[in-house]
């Protein structure tokens, strides 16, 4: 059991530009199911973790939601829930609350699909193991970033996909809960 933060990246370290636009992302191509592709990806995914700005964004760019597994989301407003979806509004201590994002993920594992400032929380709390980044061939100069602090990885795989530099990383610790 693994918590993952798996994202496309721009070249310079955004996730979205300053007013969460995808657009410069989605004019890439991208093979879903070529190497370390999201086909792949979420099979090994038991539940879901973002912050309000991501579940914002796909909220407003879906018709409907597509996930299947519980999703908790990060957040201290009151938001829109989808009907039929499993959503879980959360906030606060991400060593708190963990233990039922765990639970929840059954024995899969976990993705954190966004922010970084998210991702970053759960990095300083013990509970990131693995960093997945599709590189775009773009740089933005702004915008939200991938992972606002410092941390060391260690490279474990490089490889093409169609436009893509895709990286996996482990966190250079040792895993301090669960
Ligand atoms: N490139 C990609 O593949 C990719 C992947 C994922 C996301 N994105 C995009 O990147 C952007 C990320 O936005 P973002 O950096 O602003 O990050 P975000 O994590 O999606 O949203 C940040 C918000 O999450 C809430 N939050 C975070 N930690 C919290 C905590 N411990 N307790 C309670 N609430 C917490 C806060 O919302 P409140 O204001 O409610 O307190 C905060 O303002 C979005 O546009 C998203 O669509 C892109």
């Amino acid at each position: 059991m693994a918590t993952h933060f798996y994202t496309a990246s721009s070249l310079d370290g955004y996730l979205a530009t300053p007013d969460n636009s995808l657009e410069w992302l989605f004019k890439q191509h991208f093979d879903m199911q070529g190497p370390m592709a999201y086909t792949e990806f979420i099979k090994r995914i038991g539940t879901l973790v973002m912050g309000r700005s991501t579940y914002q964004w796909l909220l407003d760019h879906s018709d409907v939601w597509e996930y299947a597994q519980p999703t908790w989301v990060f957040t201290h407003k009151e938001l829109k829930h989808p009907t039929g979806a499993d959503i879980r509004f959360v906030q606060g201590d991400i060593g708190a609350i963990f233990p039922r994002i765990q639970k929840a993920a059954g024995d899969k594992d976990i993705w954190i699909v966004g922010g970084g400032v998210l991702a970053v929380q759960f990095a300083q709390a013990g509970l990131l193991d693995e960093l997945w980044v599709q590189f775009a061939p773009v740089t933005l100069g702004s915008g939200k970033p991938l992972f606002p602090r410092e941390q060391q990885f260690e490279l474990l795989e490089t490889v093409r996909n169609q436009d893509f530099v895709c990286a996996h990383f482990k966190l250079a610790h040792q895993r301090t809960m669960h």
